[in-house]
């Protein structure tokens, strides 16, 4: 297991539309460790892989908030079933645009279909925090990042700052 470099925003890699996992084995598992590493590293509550550069369908996620009580789950070719028309706002901001948040509408409720982390089918009715977070992260499968539903301006201010940003600085 080992923490990864999350890519952030402005990165052309974000905006790929990954790919469909075509079988779960211990690549893609040791994939899902290292994410989880990074997430945690982070302090994220979901990461998806192409934010650590690997364009493939999966997810991890972790919206338990107690550091002695980690409940990770894995998410392998994700695709939303079926979502009710009630929004629910919540605060969002991702590891990939650091520093930014913004309130953003989504369905309040969804229900997921997916592998888990032994290429299980599985069915997930989300909602609250959940519904949000998964939300999230399967935009980023297909290179959508929150700051996408901002107005045009906001959007570009944002990127602006963060183009600013050298990865290599330092304060001391
Ligand atoms: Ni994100």
């Amino acid at each position: 297991m080992s923490v990864k470099t999350i890519l952030t925003e402005p990165n052309k890699l974000l905006r790929q539309i990954s790919i469909v996992v075509t079988e779960v084995g211990s690549v893609e598992q040791k994939l899902m460790n290292d994410m989880l590493d990074t997430m945690y590293d982070a302090n994220g509550i979901g990461l998806a892989a192409i934010q650590i550069g690997v364009p493939k369908r999966i997810i991890v996620m972790d919206i338990s908030k107690d550091e002695n009580k980690k409940e990770p789950m894995y998410f392998v070719n994700p695709v939303i079933k079926k979502k009710n028309l009630e929004k629910s706002t919540y605060e969002e901001g991702c590891l990939s645009v650091p520093n930014q948040f913004a309130e953003i509408d989504r369905p309040s409720k969804c229900e997921i279909e997916y592998l888990d982390y032994d290429g299980k089918k599985q069915l997930l009715k989300a909602e609250g925090l959940l519904a949000t977070c998964i939300q999230h992260e399967i935009d980023h499968l297909e290179g959508i990042l929150f700051i996408d539903y901002l107005s045009k301006l906001k959007k570009s201010m944002i990127i602006k700052k963060l183009s600013k940003i050298k990865p290599n600085r330092i304060i001391v």
